[in-house]
């Protein structure tokens, strides 16, 4: 890679975590709100008897939870994803780290990643994106080999294919050749554990059958309602002056398909991970009630990431008290349970579901 090609998108990650933390990136709408869990007034539990635990691709965790790729690959990263891989080993939570091109194309950034090996996390989870797995411009596809050695700098368990179309489309730069992602996922998939994963647009049911075709061992179905990239590029285009990509940025700032409705559709068989503007321990609650065997946050958790470890470590325990409490409430003595309790799908979700067709 030339070097101004990774200035930039050393600069271009970095402007993420700003923007995420500084700019409002909602979506104006509260899709996990849409879940009701029914309360059970005679719970017959003991809240002190409330087991978390739960099994995500084999491996054990504390809870639920996987706090989701965010970061890696330029100066501060390395401190970010210490901090991250620090409390998921103190909770037993999953850890993904943020894409790792970035690392194979310069050895020199493979530290800001491979600092989780560190950590005794119980699920690692590697990242590469699908625009890199097939030619873009030029610059060769990324291959088995090349995610071979992504999972071997942070000791993964699984890596993460990460579906991210529409930011690739409204930033400037983007990596905008789709033709032979799946072909390429089909590949990857014969020869090393991937999970599909979209970035904050969501997942329709025939993508997800397409994707358990391919032989992915699950899906991350990255829906709208947290995180919009439309709307992080927005902000980046109107601070360059790029007029034309701000528009389109805002434009697509609330495209996709919901996160419930995203996991709903994505029921087919395999591990669900339900990432998306998941604010809360009773958003982790609802999402396994429909399906899902985990929840992903990042957005939730950025702000205190950067503060450090206790602030994180604090946010991650309320998270993790405010899960126990729903299952309390809906008498869910542990998650299988808690994947059976009575939920309602209403609102514009329940609309999404009534009406989509694939
Ligand atoms: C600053 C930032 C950087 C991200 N970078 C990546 C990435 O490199 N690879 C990836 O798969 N997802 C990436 N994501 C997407 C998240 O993993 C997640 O899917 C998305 O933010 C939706 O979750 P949320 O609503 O809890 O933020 C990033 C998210 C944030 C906030």
């Amino acid at each position: 890679m030339a070097d101004g090609e990774g200035r930039l998108i050393e600069r271009r990650k970095s402007d993420h975590i700003e923007i995420c933390v500084k700019e409002d990136l909602g979506v104006g709408y509260s899709y996990w709100d849409d879940i009701r869990l029914v309360h059970n007034a005679l719970p017959e539990v003991d809240l002190e008897d409330i087991d978390t635990s739960a099994t995500l691709f084999g491996r054990e965790l504390g809870a639920p939870i996987v706090i989701s790729a965010i970061t890696g690959g330029y100066g501060k990263a390395e401190e970010i994803n210490r901090t991250l891989a620090a409390v998921a080993e103190r909770f037993g939570l999953g850890m993904g780290v943020g894409s790792q091109r970035a690392a194979l194309e310069n050895p020199e950034l493979a530290c800001t990643y491979s600092v989780v090996k560190e950590f005794d996390i119980p699920l690692r989870i590697g990242n590469l994106g699908v625009p890199q797995l097939v030619e873009q411009g030029g610059r060769a596809a990324l291959t088995v080999d090349d995610g071979r050695a992504a999972m071997d700098m942070v000791g993964a368990h699984i890596l993460a294919i990460h579906l991210n179309y529409l930011q690739e489309v409204v930033q400037p730069e983007g990596d905008t050749r789709s033709k032979g992602g799946l072909k390429a996922i089909e590949k990857m998939s014969s020869a090393l554990p991937v999970m599909a994963k979209e970035t904050g647009a969501g997942m329709s049911r025939g993508v997800a059958l397409r994707l358990k075709r391919a032989g992915v061992k699950g899906i991350d179905v990255g829906g709208l309602g947290g995180t919009s990239f439309s709307a992080v590029e927005y902000y980046r285009a109107r601070s360059a002056g790029d007029s034309t990509r701000a528009n389109i940025g805002e434009t697509f700032w609330d495209w996709g398909v919901p996160t419930p409705v995203s996991v709903v559709l994505s029921s087919v068989g395999l591990p669900i991970v339900a990432t998306g503007g998941v604010r809360s321990g009773l958003d982790v609650a609802r999402a396994i009630s429909i399906g899902a065997s985990a929840a992903g946050l990042a957005g939730r958790l950025l702000p205190a990431a950067l503060e450090g470890e206790d602030a994180l470590s604090a946010e991650v325990g309320t998270i993790i008290q405010e899960l126990k409490a729903a299952m309390f409430l809906v008498g869910a003595k542990d998650i299988e349970a808690l994947s059976a309790a009575n939920a309602l799908v209403t609102g514009r979700s329940r609309e999404w579901l009534d009406n989509v067709m694939e």
